[in-house]
């Protein structure tokens, strides 16, 4: 009996063991078996690299293990160390340039890839292989076990992006590089960087210095982007930044360490307040007053995506001295980013300006262009041509298809995936970025307690986001990327609020084989992200433990409905004005609503304790539902 009681006691422990020993992933790997048994890092384990070009993943798993372990690890050339990288002599056609497999056994960790890529990817897996406190900027004792697995992993898509706008927001060298470390962790290989806008040019051209003395810095200004104050006259401009050309260079080996290329941005021929800030005659309006925007309200919005803008922010298409303009910028942008893309924007161009101007008009006549919006078209052209004899290959928004463009030109479908179908069709590259499953500015929760923006794009909807759309060839899909607008994003943390978990959920979108998606798989392991970044000092939102609240009318009476996204919670509410726990009335179905002006409130709970914010809909809110 006592045999059989140690038995049991054995098999309970090794259950709890085998617990947290659970492979918890992002992104999922294409194939992972686990077996039993682990690898103990200690402080005699040793990192071995085969070759030279290991070297850098090598160094840089040895520095991030040394941190928390407190161990000396140090990266050598060898073909034995306990942690070993190899590159294969022979690649191996499934796991293309990026794939790698991983293995560990009680003996130690052998990762082994065609090219860096795919070292480097190896290495990101071991990181969250390892427990949690891996991720501590300082020292701690715990069991430094690594699973025994062997992983076969590679990409779905060859274009895993994201966007960051340092315009509205300009973030410091320091911070892009932390950002570009994050979502490297995720197998990011993309970095779209929005350089150029309305609110900041923020990138150094050395033959036209006025950018950056004049278009990096605006008027100090606080309050809801878009609703913010004009610049007075003779307000200095104190806020802003920009990178040096230095600063470029060390980002992008940064981010070259980290297997993520650089696409930059230089959005034209709108969103150009800044350059024309600094320079006014690039403009049809030519007006010496032009600003930097501080976000003070500089358009009208007539909601089905037309506009007008109330302070010229287009370049001129008609003015030769545009293109020569563009053709110094290109040129040093070029010389610059290794990419073999440069995004020229075309987003959201305003032709009313156009319009009114003679030169246009004169323009329009020459080509026989009967349509103010083929100008565009014109412009892009042109730019396309500047791009080609630097090397470089344009890539666009959506809107460069409106004014015709070359078939040869990548398109970013943003405004939902119907620019991604017509581009495609049309046998143009596409990268998906639609505003319906990848805006990562967009609120992720309840819209009373999320900051306010646009628009509203929950997790669920980011994960369950397919890039390929129906009836169009994969092969013109390049992959995808989230985009983080900054209007209302002031700070670093606060990006990595709107980053994650949504850009774990991307991330997956863009690796991980379809099949092998699961949401309620996913948000365990967004949980074990959770608690890891914790540990890293890294922002992220919990808006996935918030209630989802919406309202109907069926038959003349009043439905609430409240879900939450993650599977498990238990929901309270009120609707007589006291506060809800888990005493009050516990939702388990539709509610009617009673007569009257209502205000409901409701928190979710999980084992006996609160988890979510309080929510708190007063009548006039729930009305809206
Ligand atoms: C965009 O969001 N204006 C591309």
């Amino acid at each position: 009996m006592k045999k059989l009681i140690l038995l049991v006691f054995l098999f309970a422990m090794t259950r709890v063991y085998g617990q947290e020993q659970t492979v918890h992933l992002i992104p999922q790997p294409v194939e992972v078996k686990q077996s039993s048994g682990y690898y103990t890092l200690t402080k005699a384990s040793t990192i071995g690299f085969a070759d030279l070009q290991s070297r850098k993943t090598a160094e840089m798993l040895a520095q991030k293990l040394n941190i928390p372990t407190g161990f000396s690890i140090r990266a050598q050339q060898s073909k034995s160390g306990s942690i070993q990288f190899n590159l294969n002599k022979i690649p191996v056609p499934q796991i293309g340039k990026e794939g790698y497999t991983l293995i560990s056994t009680s003996k130690g960790v052998v990762i082994t890839a065609n090219e860096a890529a795919g070292l480097f990817y190896g290495m990101q897996t071991l990181l969250q292989l390892l427990p949690k406190e891996i991720e501590s900027k300082t020292t701690v004792k715990t069991n430094w076990k690594i699973p025994a697995v062997k992983i076969t992993d590679y990409p779905r898509f060859g274009w895993r992006g994201i966007m960051l706008d340092v315009s509205r927001n300009f973030f410091t060298k320091e911070e892009v590089m932390l950002y570009i470390d994050q979502i490297a962790r995720f197998k990011y290989n993309t970095f779209h960087w929005h350089l150029t806008d309305d609110n900041g040019w923020r990138i150094e051209i050395k033959s036209l210095p006025k950018l950056t003395e004049v278009g990096a810095w605006r008027v100090p200004r606080a309050g809801h982007f878009g609703q913010r104050p004009d610049p007075k006259p003779g307000e200095a401009a104190t806020v802003g930044g920009f990178y040096t050309q230095n600063d470029i260079k060390e980002i992008i080996q940064y981010a070259l360490d980290r297997n993520i290329t650089i696409v930059p941005e230089i959005d034209v021929p709108g969103h150009s307040m800044a350059a024309i800030a600094a320079y006014p005659e690039l403009s049809c309006s030519k007006d010496p007053n032009t600003k930097v925007n501080p976000g003070s309200s500089h358009s009208e919005w007539y909601g089905n995506g037309t506009f007008k803008m109330l302070v010229d922010n287009t370049l001129n298409p008609s003015d030769d001295k545009v293109y020569e303009f563009l053709d110094k910028v290109f040129t040093e942008v070029a010389a610059l980013f290794p990419n073999q893309y440069i995004h020229v924007g075309g987003d959201e161009c305003y032709k009313g300006y156009w319009k009114q101007d003679p030169g246009c008009q004169a323009l329009m006549k020459k080509l026989n262009i009967r349509h103010i919006e083929d100008l565009q078209g014109y412009f892009m052209n042109r730019i396309e041509k500047i791009l080609k004899a630097k090397g470089k290959k344009l890539l666009g928004w959506d809107e460069i298809l409106e004014g015709g463009i070359s078939p040869e030109a990548t398109v970013m479908s943003w405004r939902g995936i119907q620019g991604g179908i017509e581009a495609a069709k049309m046998g143009h590259d596409v990268v998906m970025t639609p505003t319906t499953f990848a805006y990562l500015d967009y609120q992720q929760g309840e819209s009373t307690i999320e900051p306010p923006i646009y628009s509203s794009l929950r997790l669920k909807k980011c994960y369950n986001y397919e890039p390929v759309p129906e009836g169009v060839d994969p092969k013109y899909i390049l992959g995808g990327q989230g985009n983080l607008w900054t209007e209302q994003i002031p700070t670093l943390r606060h990006a990595e609020y709107m980053t994650w978990p949504r850009g774990w959920a991307l991330a997956e979108d863009f690796w991980s084989p379809a099949e092998k998606k699961n949401w309620s798989d996913f948000v365990h392991r967004v949980e074990t992200q959770f608690d890891r970044n914790e540990i890293a000092g890294i922002n992220y939102s919990r808006a996935v433990y918030d209630p989802i609240i919406t309202t109907s009318t069926q038959n003349g009476k009043r439905i609430l409905e409240i879900e939450s996204e993650m599977p498990g919670l238990d929901i309270y509410y009120t609707i007589d004005d006291a506060m809800p726990d888990n005493f009050t009335a516990k939702y388990t179905a539709p509610v009617e609503l009673p007569e009257g002006p209502v205000t409901l409130r409701v928190i979710t709970y999980r084992n006996g304790k609160p988890i979510g914010h309080l929510i708190t809909l007063k009548p006039e809110d729930l009305k809206k539902r």
